[in-house]
């Protein structure tokens, strides 16, 4: 008998049959959205205050540094629209700049999180009395035709580097899915991490304190906790590799033994060897040249860029 919480997991049959297949394929990989239930966005945070982990702090000073010329180049009276908001912190920056231009300003956070929603328009309604949140519970991967619905002008922010997490050609599917309800001089604002030296990029994923390690541990926790499986973390290592012809960090959890493991409600028996790896992420790192084709790919135009003095993440400015 399934108790609740193998209930709820498995009635999400799309979630159940990833990880059937992932961990019954060679090589064995694991969907990354398995990362984020409530343990895993909260290592997550941590992870974006790790001194290694560059991104998000450097993102957010970008956005500080430029948010007047982004939004001046943006064009006027935008409302703007932000997918995988999840609680819209650093869209404070722009939000803030944006209410100094326009008395009123509408604001659509995406996520497929009601919860983190729900945090973000409280947030946001106590800091910002003039700006009127409309949350949309979605997962923008697959378009979101709510959005074609909307009228004037919009900004849509896909900040954060998540785009980096899909495969590119993925990513180009996703951006024509939402360039299809946009309208003529409509905005996308795309925030992604540069290519740079593997000294700098294996640390980010790689810490030396091992939050990363346990973020990435965290999703074979969650398969014991939530399928009761019997996983020995200790019995597996993070590893972070930089693959330099594709231009991404690949992100596995290795096999310390030859162990078993068993997933009881996939009645699903594993084997794996000494040193045998199930892969979990991937974190593409995009070049001026990568960024210019997904955009042109997808149906928008690149206008402007704006980036750290080290080059080392950039903010996109691009039109419908
Ligand atoms: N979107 C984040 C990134 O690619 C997610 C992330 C950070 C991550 N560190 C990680 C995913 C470690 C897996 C393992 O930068």
């Amino acid at each position: 008998m399934a108790t609740s919480k193998q209930l709820q997991f498995l009635s999400n049959d799309a979630i159940a049959l990833d990880v059937r297949d992932g961990l019954t394929a060679t090589p064995k990989r694991l969907p990354a959205k398995l990362f984020y239930d409530e343990i895993g966005s909260q290592i997550f945070e941590q992870i974006t205050q790790l001194p290694e982990y560059y991104l998000t702090r450097t993102e957010r000073s970008i956005l500080e540094s430029f948010a007047g010329e982004i939004l001046q180049q943006a064009g006027p009276s935008l409302t703007l629209v932000e997918l995988g908001a999840g609680t819209a912190t650093k869209t404070c920056i722009l939000i803030e700049e944006l209410l100094q231009r326009q008395n009123r300003t509408l604001f659509y956070p995406i996520d497929v999180s009601p919860s983190a929603l729900d945090e973000a328009v409280r947030q946001l309604g106590q800091q910002f009395p003039a700006l009127r949140v409309n949350p949309i519970v979605a997962d923008y991967t697959g378009g979101v035709p709510a959005l074609g619905r909307i009228g004037g002008r919009k900004l849509v922010l896909y900040i954060g580097s998540s785009i980096g997490n899909f495969e590119p050609d993925e990513a180009v599917r996703i951006l024509r899915r939402i360039r299809r309800t946009l309208r003529s001089g409509d905005a996308l604002l795309l925030g992604a991490d540069f290519a740079k030296s593997s000294k700098i990029l294996v640390p980010a994923y790689d810490d030396a304190q091992g939050v990363t390690a346990s973020f990435n541990k965290n999703i074979l926790a969650r398969l014991n906790r939530e399928l009761d499986a019997d996983f020995n973390l200790d019995a597996f290592r993070h590893i972070a590799l930089w693959n330099r012809r594709v231009s991404r960090m690949e992100i596995y959890l290795e096999s310390l033994t030859d162990q078993t493991a068993f997933l009881p409600p996939l009645d699903l028996d594993l084997t794996f060897q000494a040193g045998e790896r199930i892969h979990t992420e991937n974190s593409y790192k995009y070049t001026d040249a990568m960024i210019e084709s997904i955009l042109h790919e997808s149906g928008f135009t690149l206008e402007q860029s704006w980036c750290d003095r080290k080059k080392w993440f950039g903010v996109h400015l691009a039109r419908v």
